[in-house]
Order: structure tokens, then sequence, then C-alpha cells
């Protein structure tokens, strides 16, 4: 960073290694649907997540992936148990601008250019834009040449690599991804994996990733989470063998589909939580 940026609000003791960079204890959220009626969207999760940790959270469809995502990112409160990033609520880590989210609905500005959009972060903070980081942001995400272009002329996938790059722009104490590559074409998809998965090792940003691509999570994270069906509960946490940097060959290699096959068997055998009651 090129020192364009004010001091962020102090946080609780950040010191490194003081608190788990995510702590989450007892985690329920219930949603009501209507006056009599409500759902249990996940329920006593119990996960500590260590300071550069990059872990994937897999599952059925609406078992509560973006419900956790969301909780961390303060954008949903707990019904029951608690959140904490780096000892502080997820209130204060954003109010620090220290979190970094791309999300299933990618909410770019449509006034803004690719350029535009990526700076946004420095300008939400009233700091002046690190263009030389932009650029670099640009290039990584395979969006040279496009900088002046407004979100409608790009590709969804394009525009989903333009917020994966703003989610980057403040290199964030933690990154929460939800489906950030989902609509990406799978030559793209692999190549962002690939690059990413470098500034990740440069960079050590503790992540959490939400993917529906099994393959994607065992070539890019530390430790996989799989959760039940909703309400969604942990059901196996499984730490990934291989060593890192992980090339694309990794993804050919015989213990890579063997864990493959293994998660995909508990995703698919995800039977839902005996206490779904009221639902
Ligand atoms: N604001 C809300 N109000 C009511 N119900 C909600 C709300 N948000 C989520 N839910 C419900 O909570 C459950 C979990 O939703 P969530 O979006 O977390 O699932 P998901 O695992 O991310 O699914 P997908 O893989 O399809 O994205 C779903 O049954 C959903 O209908
Ligand atoms: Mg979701």
């Amino acid at each position: 960073m090129t020192g364009v940026l004010p001091d962020p609000p102090p946080i609780p003791d950040p010191r490194p290694g003081a608190h788990p960079a995510i702590s989450m204890a007892g985690v329920s959220k219930r949603f009501s649907l209507s006056r009599r009626q409500s759902i249990t969207a996940v329920e006593d999760i119990d996960l500590a997540v260590a300071h550069g940790e990059f872990v994937a959270v897999i599952g059925p469809s609406g078992c509560g992936k973006s419900t956790i995502l969301r909780m961390l990112a303060g954008l949903e409160t707990p019904t029951s148990g608690t959140v904490e990033l780096n000892g502080a609520s997820p209130a204060e880590l954003v109010a620090a601008h220290r979190l970094g989210v791309a999300f299933q609905e990618h909410a770019l500005l449509p006034w803004l250019s690719a350029w535009d959009n990526i700076a946004l972060p420095f300008r939400v903070m009233g700091a002046k834009p690190d263009a030389e980081r932009i650029t670099s942001l640009i290039r990584l995400v395979g969006l040279s040449g496009f900088e002046r272009a407004r979100p409608k002329q790009l590709s969804g996938g394009m525009r989903q690599r333009i917020a994966i790059a703003r989610a980057l722009a403040l290199e964030p104490d933690l990154l929460l991804l939800d489906e950030p590559f989902g609509a990406l074409d799978a030559v793209t998809r692999r190549r962002m994996n690939l690059e990413l998965q470098d500034i990740w090792a440069e960079q050590s940003i503790t992540s959490v990733l939400v993917t529906h691509s099994v393959d994607e999570a065992i070539f890019l994270a530390d430790r996989i989470i799989v959760l039940t069906e909703r309400p969604g509960r942990i059901k196996i946490i499984e730490d990934v063998p291989f060593g890192r940097p992980r090339r694309r060959e990794l993804m050919s290699a015989a213990d890579f589909h063997s864990l493959a096959d293994e998660l995909t068997l508990a995703i698919d055998s995800g039977e839902p939580s005996p206490s779904e009651a009221g639902a």
C-alpha cells in the first residue's frame, strides 16, 4: 500500500494471534417468514479460523452457506451464539474497512466504470484511490483495456472479476467470497483460481469461500467445511493435505479425485439435522 490511506479506526487488540481471525461459537440463525412461521437456516456452528487460513464452505443448495457469510460480514445477526473477527464484532471490522466481500449478487454501481468500481472502497473510506494498486488488480483479473467500460458493457464473468478486484482493493484482513466464480466459464475459472492463489499466498489474507465446486474448494482451501442440509450444521471439517503452491496438474492427481469423491458423497448424503422443527 502506498501510504495514501488514513489510519483505520482502532479495533480491539489487533495483534495477530491474540484472537482467531474468525470465531463462531454456538451460532444459529432463524428467519421468520410470517408471524407464525419461521425457518432455521443454520444451527450450532462452532468454528475457529486462524489468521491467514483459507477455508471453503460447501453444502447443498439452501443449507445456509450465504447466511454464514452474511453473519460474518455483519449483514445478519445470529439468533443465538457469537461471531467475533479478530476479537471484535463484524461491525467493528466493517467500520475499520478491513473486510473485503464479493457476493453472489455482485452489486457493481452501473454508472461507474470498471476502474471506478474498483476504486470505490478507497472513496468510501475518504482516501485517494491507489492508482497503482487498482491497475495491478485490473491486470490480475484480466481486464486490462476495459478500465473505462461500464458494467453493462461487460459480460457477467467480467463483472464478477471486477467484484473480486474490488474486494481485494484495500488489502483486507478478511475476505469473504460467496460463489465468486459462479458465472465464469471453466477456463477463466481455473485461471482465476491459479492466479488468486498466488496473491493469497503472498498476502495471507484470511479467506472464507463459499462454492458449489468441490474441486475449487480442494484446490484453494486449507480446510473445507461441509454443511448438512438445512438447517446447516457442520458435518465434516476436512484438512486439505496438498502443499502449496498448487498447480493445475494437481486437479488430475488420483488423491485429488478421491478427496473430491469423498466430499461429494458427504454433500449428497447430507441429511437434514434432526432438530428441523417449525420449518
Ligand atoms: N432474509 C431471509 N429471510 C428468510 N429466509 C431466508 C433469508 N435468507 C435466507 N433465508 C433462508 O435460509 C436458508 C438458507 O439460505 P442461504 O441463502 O444461506 O443458502 P445457501 O446455502 O447459500 O444456498 P445456495 O447454495 O442456493 O446459494 C434458505 O432456506 C433461505 O430461504
Ligand atoms: Mg448462497
